[in-house]
């Protein structure tokens, strides 16, 4: 379980993220928010890739900062923007990632075959990454992240450039791995996250503006406004209340 307390990170006067608090515990939570609310703050910070301002930032009830690498063994990331190594097979870029993540190298072989296989790589394994299209990247950067079997699982905007087939396909396996662990979706597409949030957290400014199960959301907005509701009107709703109160 990882509990955020008070959560705060600025850059010179601008605060990109301002006393968030939260509590994660399993399944998919979705991030929506317009460009700059503050979601690869969040993650970053998560992942313990930047120095927070202030707060608090609780593994189990221990600060991440007090566990160090052994907190990080437990966190899968695929980052926003990521460089691959073109000229590596999608194979031996598994088996490269899982050393890096100092694993024994035959439990690294027999995750990597079961990882590419579950993300529908297998019959591509031998293939330059270079080659690949960018959803097979984006599953690639996910079995990869899935190495050493992490039980929080950070992705941030992992369906961008993606076709509607390829989406599906994602959003399919990243609802079976949350079955048993934490993870945090950051994206712009409502319908990533729509069918397999259990939580939607909606950031303004680097502040939650809302945040619940989708459809206790989509009710309230149907509710307030007297017309059904998707997850994509109570983005709407709460990013430009004009727009729907007006009709
Ligand atoms: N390294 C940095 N130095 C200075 N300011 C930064 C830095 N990284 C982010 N910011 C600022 O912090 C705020 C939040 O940015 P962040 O990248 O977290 O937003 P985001 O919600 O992930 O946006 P996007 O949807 O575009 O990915 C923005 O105002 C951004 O300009
Ligand atoms: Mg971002």
């Amino acid at each position: 379980m990882l509990k955020i307390n008070g959560l705060t990170k600025r850059y010179g006067t601008n605060t990109a993220l301002d006393g968030f608090t939260f509590t994660f515990d399993t399944g998919v939570y979705g991030l929506l928010g317009a460009n700059g609310a503050g979601k690869s703050t969040l993650l970053n910070l998560i992942t313990d890739n930047i120095k927070r301002t202030s707060g608090e930032i609780l593994y189990n009830g221990t600060d991440i900062l007090k566990l160090g690498a052994s907190y990080r063994s437990k966190v899968g990331y695929t980052p926003q923007l990521q460089g691959m190594y073109e000229d590596f097979s999608a194979r031996a870029f598994l088996h490269y990632i899982g050393s890096l993540k100092g694993m024994k190298h035959k439990e690294c072989r027999r995750q990597t075959e079961f990882f590419l296989e579950k993300v529908g790589l297998l019959h591509a394994a031998h293939k330059r990454l270079g080659s690949f299209s960018g959803g097979m990247r984006q599953r690639e950067l996910l079995a990869a992240a899935m190495l050493g079997e992490p039980e929080i699982m950070i992705l941030d905007e992992p369906t961008v450039g993606l076709d509607p087939e390829e989406r599906i396909k994602l959003r399919n396996y990243i609802s079976d791995i949350s079955r048993d662990r934490t993870v945090l979706l950051a994206t712009h597409i409502v319908g990533d996250i729509e069918t397999i949030a259990r939580d939607v957290i909606l950031m303004k400014h680097g502040k939650i503006v809302v945040s619940g199960a989708p459809s206790a959301l989509t009710e309230e907005v149907s509710a307030k406004t007297g017309r059904p509701a998707g997850l994509e009107d109570v983005y709407l709703y709460y990013s430009t209340p004009e727009a729907m109160k007006n009709g």
